[in-house]
């Protein structure tokens, strides 16, 4: 039998200051997903240097990279079958003034008209990135 899916989460500054670590990680739960790995820590600009690579020269990747270094992050491996694409819904879209009721960003997020999109959760979009990025915050 192959290994089960793995995916990184990564509960955002925004997430933690307010208080909405055990909620989010408990609706990654309650969907049926398992916390294998968990860590709260400060991310090192090389960390998210690395992490955000592909958004380098992009005019929100200053300010994404200051947001994500404003504050503990809780850094999470999740696995189940398909929980890249699962995470990925339950979270909902980027901008969390427009994303889906009933999701993470949805239901718990919106613009605080910081210029910052602050959008509690980060969750890998491939397998690729997956790997990636969980060795960057496990490795
Ligand atoms: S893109 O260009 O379509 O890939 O962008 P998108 O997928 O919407 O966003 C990629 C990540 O950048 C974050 N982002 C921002 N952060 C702060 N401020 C602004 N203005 C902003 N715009 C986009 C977005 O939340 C995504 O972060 P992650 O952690 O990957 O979810």
């Amino acid at each position: 039998m192959s290994q089960p899916e793995r995916t990184l989460v990564l509960v955002k500054p925004d997430g933690v200051e307010r208080g909405l670590t055990g909620e989010i990680l408990s609706r990654i739960e309650r969907k049926g997903y398992q916390i294998v790995e968990l860590n709260m820590l400060n991310a090192t600009p090389q960390m998210l240097a690395v992490h955000y690579e592909e958004h380098e020269g992009k005019e929100f990747f200053e300010p994404l990279v200051n947001f994500m270094a404003s504050g503990p992050i809780v850094a999470a491996i999740v696995e189940g079958e398909r929980v890249i694409e699962g995470i990925r819904v339950l979270a909902g879209i980027s901008d969390p003034t427009l994303a889906e009721p009933g999701t993470i960003r949805g239901d718990l997020g919106r613009d605080w008209g910081e210029g910052v999109q602050k959008n509690l959760i980060h969750a890998s979009d491939s397998t690729l990135s997956a790997q990636r990025e969980m060795d960057i915050w496990f490795g």
